[in-house]
C-alpha cells in the first residue's frame, strides 16, 4: 500500500494522507469531525437502502444530524473514524470502535460505495485503520455482521478474522490485520492519527 500526501479539496486549507488501491487509485483519508457532519451524511446518502441496512443495522431514510453527528463528532482515539475521498466525493466509511469491556479489542465497521466495490477498498482501508488503532494499543479486530451479509462476511474472513454464528448474527474476531505498506507509510498514517486526535482533544476543550 502506498500512502502520500494529497491536496483533500473537500476540506479547505488541510491536506490528507491517501491510501492507494491495488490499482494505483489513490483516496484520500479524512478523519471525521464535528464539521464533517454535511460530508457524512452526503455518504450516507449514496449508499442504497439496503447497503444503509447492512452497515447501520437499521432502516436509515433520512441521516439526520441527530443521526450523522455521534458518528462525526468522535475522539479519534478510542473510536476512530473516516472517509476515503475521490477527488471531494466520500465514497468509504471505515470505523474502529474501542471495547469498553476488553482492552486492545475494537469492533470494524465499513461501508463502500457501489461504485468502488471490489477493488480492495474495504481490505486496505482496514489495514491503514488497523496502523492507527495499534498506535493506540489495539490488537484485535471484531465485526458483527448479518447472518446474511455475504460480502462482508467473505471481506473481514479474507482480513483473518473467525466468524461464528452467534444469537442471530455472524461475530467476527481476529488480530488486527498484517500491515503490508512500508513503515514510512506507517508513520504519516500514525501522524495523521495524531493530528486528528489532537483536533478533537482542542475541540472538546474550547
Ligand atoms: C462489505 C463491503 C464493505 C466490502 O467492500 P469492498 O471494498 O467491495 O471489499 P474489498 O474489495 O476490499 O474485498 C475484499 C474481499 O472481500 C471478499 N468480497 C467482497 N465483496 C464480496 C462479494 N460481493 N461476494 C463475495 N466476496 C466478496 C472477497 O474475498 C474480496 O477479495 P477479492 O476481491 O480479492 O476476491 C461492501 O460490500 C459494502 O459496503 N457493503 C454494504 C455495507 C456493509 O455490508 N458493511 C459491512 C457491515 S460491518
Amino acid at each position: 500500500m502506498t500512502v502520500t500526501e494529497i491536496p483533500t479539496t473537500a476540506i479547505p486549507a488541510r491536506r490528507g494522507t491517501g491510501v492507494t488501491l491495488p490499482d494505483g487509485t489513490t483516496l484520500g483519508v479524512h478523519p471525521l469531525h464535528a464539521a464533517s457532519t454535511d460530508l457524512f451524511a452526503r455518504f450516507v446518502e449514496s449508499l442504497s437502502p439496503e447497503a444503509r441496512y447492512r452497515r447501520f443495522f437499521q432502516p436509515v431514510p433520512r441521516p439526520t444530524e441527530r443521526f450523522v453527528r455521534p458518528l462525526c463528532d468522535v475522539d479519534q482515539v478510542r473510536h476512530i473514524a473516516w472517509l476515503l475521498l475521490a477527488g471531494d466525493t466520500p465514497v468509504a466509511e471505515v470505523r474502529l470502535v474501542a471495547s469498553d469491556h476488553e482492552p486492545g479489542v475494537a469492533e470494524l465497521a465499513v461501508a463502500v460505495d457501489q461504485d468502488w466495490r471490489r477493488r480492495g477498498v474495504a481490505r486496505r482501508a482496514l489495514s491503514a485503520i488497523g496502523v492507527a488503532g495499534a498506535a493506540g494499543g489495539v490488537h484485535t479486530f471484531t465485526a458483527t455482521i448479518q447472518a446474511d451479509n455475504r460480502a462482508s462476511a467473505e471481506m473481514v474472513r479474507s482480513l483473518g478474522l473467525t466468524l461464528r454464528f452467534d444469537d442471530g448474527v455472524l461475530s467476527g474476531r481476529g488480530p488486527v490485520p498484517a500491515w503490508t505498506g512500508t513503515p514510512a507509510e506507517a508513520d504519516a498514517i500514525r501522524s495523521l492519527q495524531a493530528a486528528a486526535a489532537n483536533r478533537a482533544n482542542l475541540a472538546e476543550v474550547a
